[in-house]
């Protein structure tokens, strides 16, 4: 019998390195909170549904009473929450860091060159007047899907709240539009981007804003 010359690899190499500590357990929270027959038959239902579910349509489907469904949709939800928060702590924690590092004194010089996905969604949603008034830091931030300021007639005087505020950015603009004798403020649910903000209102030197720590779906509509 010839002999193998070359060693056989018995498998292939791993495709990626392992999670880290962080990631792995933010990832088993979200397997615990689908680690339940009638959270992933509820999952299936929502995921192979054209459009938006009602709770009441759950109920048949499942063979399982109104409370029961309530429970197991409110542990969704705060994991998917939960979800959403973690990784805006991520974004603001990496904006604070990449502002620490760079020492350029421009956000720009600190940015990768952005995707077609990154212009419709942040900074480049804010025109070159709109940015010069505002702290790096609250440009690099900005992750939303709008430019709100852009299209509120703010007026003198007038009070503006920002629900999911994040690094301040429309909450800064807002509050230089509305003036010294109105306020604007800011709710938000992630501690990272509420100290963020904090910091960028600091930077842009302006007084009449004040950032909430809140959830928007609980705050009271009186
Ligand atoms: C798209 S970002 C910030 C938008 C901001 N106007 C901007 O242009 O940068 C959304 C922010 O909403 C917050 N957020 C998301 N869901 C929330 C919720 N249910 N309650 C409170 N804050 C929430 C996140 O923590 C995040 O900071």
């Amino acid at each position: 019998m010839a002999a193998l010359e070359t060693p056989v690899a018995c498998c292939a190499p791993l495709g990626a390195p392992a999670l880290d500590e962080a990631e792995a357990l933010a990832t088993a929270e979200l397997f615990k909170a689908l680690g339940d027959p009638a959270r992933v038959r509820i999952v299936n239902l929502l995921a192979t549904s054209d459009g938006a579910v009602c709770a009441c349509d759950l109920y048949e489907p499942l063979g399982l009473s109104q409370p029961t469904v309530s429970h197991h949709l409110k542990k969704l939800t705060d994991e998917l929450r939960e979800e959403v928060r973690r990784r805006y702590a991520e974004s603001a924690r990496a904006v604070s860091e990449s502002s620490h590092d760079c020492g350029c004194g421009s956000g720009a010089c600190c940015t990768p060159e952005q995707s077609e996905a990154e212009v419709k969604f942040g900074e480049l949603l804010y025109d070159a007047e709109q940015r010069g008034e505002l702290p790096d830091e609250a440009v690099l931030a900005s992750l939303g899907c709008g430019n709100p300021t852009a299209v509120a007639e703010l007026r003198e005087g007038e009070t503006v709240l920002d629900l999911g505020s994040g690094g301040g950015i429309d909450v800064i603009l807002s509050a230089k539009r509305v003036g010294p004798s109105g306020t604007a403020y800011g709710l938000d649910m992630t501690d990272e981007m509420l100290a963020l903000a904090m910091q960028n209102a600091r930077d842009a030197d302006v007084a009449n804003v004040h950032f909430l720590k809140g959830v928007i779906e609980q705050i009271s509509r009186e």
